[in-house]
């Protein structure tokens, strides 16, 4: 063995035990009590509780959105990620106007190769614009891309495809095997209400939540739902917000429809009261926040496995970029950072709080994750031969969410009035550490590109 994990409480999406792990170029060796050390470095978990590293299936690094980009590099964003137990992400790729889906894909590897701090993998964003490009998703998934985001709404900043397009893009990405992840919110209904309360002089951040109604994320969800299963795909709706929203999923999933929910934690911690406070601006991201009812059916929608996934969603702005929409809600950059404090979230506002699980908290931060997009069992799980991705989780650690304990690029903290009783004190990216007592100690440009490939789909044929 190269490395040895001794003192572990291992846990799985079924189990917890105890077992020194073994771990042989950057893999899950050998599980045993009191393995013999011969010459091993050896790392003490101290009683601690071992779980797979978190896959976040959902950020935006450098991402140009609403006039401006987002805070975090692949760099940044990655050591962020790496300090709160995330060992994996998936980026989402915006072509640039008048670029084409396969230079865009080569631009963000040239960006993120050398500055990614942990593994990671792509998905391709598909606008109006490129529906000329249809012929390239075969490409695409044979370099490792095989799944597409497509947008229901953002129709002014020239992401939303109608619904001729999305039905055009998810039959092609059916015939070869991939998925789509959408972004379900009814533009319609978000252009009338925005317009409507401008016109009434209404332009504070809490103005941005009110245009953008939970019942716009359930039709979309609902419309986005039927065409995937129309159109022989499987899908992934990204960003659940709402009660109405989960009711959806669930009248999809039981007629079948091979449709995963993937859901924030800011959504099952926050709520819109946040809106009324000064920072409200800093809080603004689509869908918007919404009642305590909603994060509790969303808790729920975890529990029962109508919701398998969560994703950070991580884009997050600067005040000063919040600022610009300071006087005008739809100028607010739309985004929140995330990926740093899922883990610490799930485990300490979840299962911490008896609200879930740590079975269900394993299955979906990763295990889930992995297997929708591609990379289960490399990773997503701790099997032998898995990539040793882990996180050492003090249980009993207390670390209140304020910006400087955070290695996000932002000067502020959405999660500041929040203290954690849990806390990730060693993370390691295929058995390198990453992570020590709350600093960075790996590399960046240390992580690799993980091209992804979907098994057959079975439940759609
Ligand atoms: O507000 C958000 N969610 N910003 C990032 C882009 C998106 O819609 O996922
Ligand atoms: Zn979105
Ligand atoms: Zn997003």
């Amino acid at each position: 063995m190269d490395k040895i994990v001794i003192n572990a409480r291992v846990a799985t999406e079924t189990d917890v035990f105890e077992a020194d792990i073994g771990i042989r170029d950057g893999k899950i060796a050998a599980y045993s009590h009191h393995m013999p050390l011969d010459g091993a470095e050896t790392i003490d978990a101290k009683g601690g509780l071992v779980v797979p590293g978190v896959i976040d299936a959902h950020t935006h690094m450098d991402f140009p959105f609403m006039g401006t980009t987002s805070a975090d590099d692949f760099g940044s964003g990655t050591v962020a990620a790496a300090c709160g137990g995330t060992t994996a992400i998936i980026d989402f790729i915006l072509p640039k106007q008048s670029q084409s889906l396969l230079e865009a894909l080569h631009d963000y590897r040239s960006r993120a190769d050398p500055l990614v701090a942990v593994d990671y993998g792509l998905h391709m964003i598909f606008k109006q614009e490129n529906l000329t490009e249809l012929e390239s998703v075969p490409q695409l998934v044979k370099e490792g891309i095989p799944s597409f985001k497509l947008f229901m709404t953002y129709r002014r900043e020239g992401l939303m495809l109608d619904d001729k397009s999305l039905f055009k893009v998810m039959k092609k990405v059916g015939q070869t095997h991939g998925l789509v992840a959408i972004h379900a919110e009814n533009n319609g209904i978000i252009e009338n209400l925005v317009e409507t309360n401008l016109e009434a002089g209404n332009f504070s951040a809490k103005y941005h939540a009110l245009s953008k109604p939970s019942l716009a994320e359930a039709e979309a969800v609902g419309r986005a739902a039927h065409l995937a299963h129309a159109a022989g795909v499987r899908s992934y709706i990204v960003h659940l917000s709402s009660a109405y929203g989960a009711e959806a999923i669930e009248y999809a999933q039981s007629r079948g429809y091979d449709i995963f929910a993937e859901t924030c934690p800011h959504y099952l911690v926050l709520t819109d009261e946040v809106y009324e406070r000064p920072d409200g601006r800093n809080f603004v991201m689509s869908p918007p926040l919404r009642s305590k009812r909603d994060c509790a059916s969303l808790w729920d929608g975890i529990s029962s496995g109508s919701i398998q996934t969560i994703g950070s969603d991580h884009c997050p702005f600067n005040s000063q970029q919040k600022d610009y929409g300071k006087g005008d809600f739809t100028k607010i950059p739309n985004g929140v950072p995330g990926t740093e404090t899922i883990l610490p979230l799930m485990f300490s506002e979840g299962v911490r709080k008896n609200r879930i699980t740590i079975f269900d908290m394993v299955r979906v931060t990763s295990s889930n994750p992995a297997r929708r997009f591609g990379l289960y069992p490399r990773k997503g799980c701790l099997i032998i031969g898995s990539d040793a991705d882990l996180a050492i989780i003090d249980t009993s650690k207390r670390v209140r969410l304020t910006a400087d304990k955070l290695h996000t690029n932002i000067d502020y903290s959405v999660y500041d009035h929040i203290t954690t009783e849990g806390y990730p004190v060693l993370v390691m990216s295929r058995g390198r550490t990453v992570m020590e007592n709350g600093e960075f100690v790996g590399k960046k440009g240390a992580g690799e590109f993980l091209p992804r490939e979907l098994e057959e789909d079975i439940t759609l044929r």
